[in-house]
């Protein structure tokens, strides 16, 4: 989903009771019950790899929790930037349970650019793919994706469509989708 295509009312008509069926727990939070083992696979890898250990900044929101941090940054940053940073509610990949914001133990760094010049940005960025996650939000992207450069933002679409998008040369979403750019609202 992105600015021009939010969250269907069934996706968004999110019931905490029905949680437990479709979201798993990971290390720090919470992903849907499809991208919960492939992120832990992925965190295990980046390890073993001595790229460092994963840590979960922010993993499935609830619609009231998109509200809060929209909010937030918004009034932190003005509308213009705090909405290139957090998505309004109902729009947000967050509330899917397939995104999550990453950081890396004594990496530095955290919610920000030079997230991805650590080592653990670099690897993530090289290897996530092997897990199904993406870099959802590219460097120099906002006119397609609506976001700023995010390298901590990383989204499920599954190891076929990730592969895919490796081996395309295709780093935007919206591109491997062909769906129109989606600079704004
Ligand atoms: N940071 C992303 C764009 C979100 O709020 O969903
Ligand atoms: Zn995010």
């Amino acid at each position: 989903m992105n600015k021009q295509t939010p969250l269907t009312i069934i996706d968004w008509l999110d019931n905490p009771a029905d949680r437990a069926t479709w979201l798993r727990n990971i290390p720090g939070g919470r992903m849907h019950k499809a991208a919960a083992p492939n992120f832990i696979k992925l965190a295990k890898a980046m390890k073993a790899a001595g790229a460092g250990t994963l840590l979960v900044n922010s993993s499935f929101r609830a619609y009231s929790t998109q509200v809060f941090i929209h909010r937030n940054q918004v009034a932190r940053l003005g509308l213009v930037a705090g909405e290139a940073l957090a998505a309004r509610p109902g729009y947000s990949e967050h509330q899917t349970g397939l995104a999550v914001d990453v950081s890396a133990a004594g990496q530095g760094c955290v919610i920000q650019i030079c997230f991805a010049n650590t080592k653990a940005g670099k690897w993530l960025a090289a290897n996530a793919w092997q897990y199904g996650f993406i870099i959802r939000y590219p460097k120099g992207q906002t006119d397609y994706t609506g976001y700023q450069f995010e390298p901590w933002h990383l989204r499920y679409v599954g190891v076929q469509i990730a592969a895919e998008m490796k081996n395309l040369r295709v780093a935007v979403y919206e591109r491997y989708l062909r769906l129109p750019a989606a600079p704004t609202y």
